[in-house]
């Protein structure tokens, strides 16, 4: 458990503390995927939908954190209707939480494909092997239509996908149904666990004002204490 609270005057922005935590549980190997983090997004008829995802940066200022998926998939079909999404961070070991509501936009392609040249070829060659969130008749279909996307970008993946053989393909392209999303959060709450239930927790809120396809001018964050 932590034997720190927030300060008594708020911090103008939360964002610096997250980055600091975040920072804190990667240094400390809390646990395999110290930047994991749940969002929830809704569907048409209003059904939210959570799963975890990897958070790739935090840019405190102006205040953003981006993950990357498949833009076919349920969640980028789901935010593509309705930006809203709900994003929580938990650290159990350390005794805090991060929750965020905000609007989640694309990331711009620069960006995308910058951070798809980074990624190990495995990831890369995944990326093109899926259709996530889409239906497939049975694992060794999937098997299949992994190896044989391999083999058309010039690599060869043995049938248990263990091992790969590097053809004289230099560079595996960025498939154009993946990419980033930044997500802008409007309200967020940090919350550290305390002695006998009386956790410290507190909320910071802002508008935002959509400025182009990638960001927003954001107001300055209004800090509140909240109750347990
Ligand atoms: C630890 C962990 C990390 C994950 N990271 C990502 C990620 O960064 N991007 C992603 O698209 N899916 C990631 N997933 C898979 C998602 O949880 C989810 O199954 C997938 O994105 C499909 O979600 P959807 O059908 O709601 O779009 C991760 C799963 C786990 C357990």
């Amino acid at each position: 458990m932590p034997n720190t609270t927030l300060p008594e005057k708020l911090p103008n922005s939360p964002f610096p503390t997250i980055a600091d935590w975040l920072r804190q549980a990667t240094e400390n190997e809390v646990q395999r995927n110290p930047n994991c983090m749940t969002m929830a997004s809704v569907d048409t008829t209003g059904q939210p939908t959570a799963r975890i995802l990897l958070c790739k940066e935090i840019i405190a200022d102006p205040g953003y954190l981006v993950f990357y998926t498949n833009y076919k998939s349920r969640k980028s079909r789901e935010i593509a209707a309705n930006p809203k999404v709900g994003i929580v961070f938990h650290w159990d070991s350390m005794g805090l939480q991060v929750r965020m509501d905000g609007l989640a936009v694309r990331c711009p392609e620069a960006e995308s494909d910058e951070y798809f040249a980074s990624r190990d070829r495995r990831s890369q060659l995944g990326a093109w092997g899926s259709d996530q969130s889409e239906p497939i008749g049975s694992r060794q279909a999937l098997i299949d239509q992994v190896r044989e996307r391999a083999k058309k970008l010039g690599f060869t993946l043995s049938p248990d996908l263990h091992t790969l053989t590097e053809g004289d393909q230099a560079k595996v392209p960025r498939p154009p149904h993946w990419g980033g999303f930044r997500v802008w959060p409007t309200r967020v709450e940090l919350w550290i666990e305390g002695a006998n239930r009386v956790h410290d927790r507190a909320a910071w809120a802002r508008d935002l004002q959509q400025e182009s396809a990638h960001t927003f001018s954001c107001k300055p964050w209004s800090a509140t204490r909240v109750q347990p």
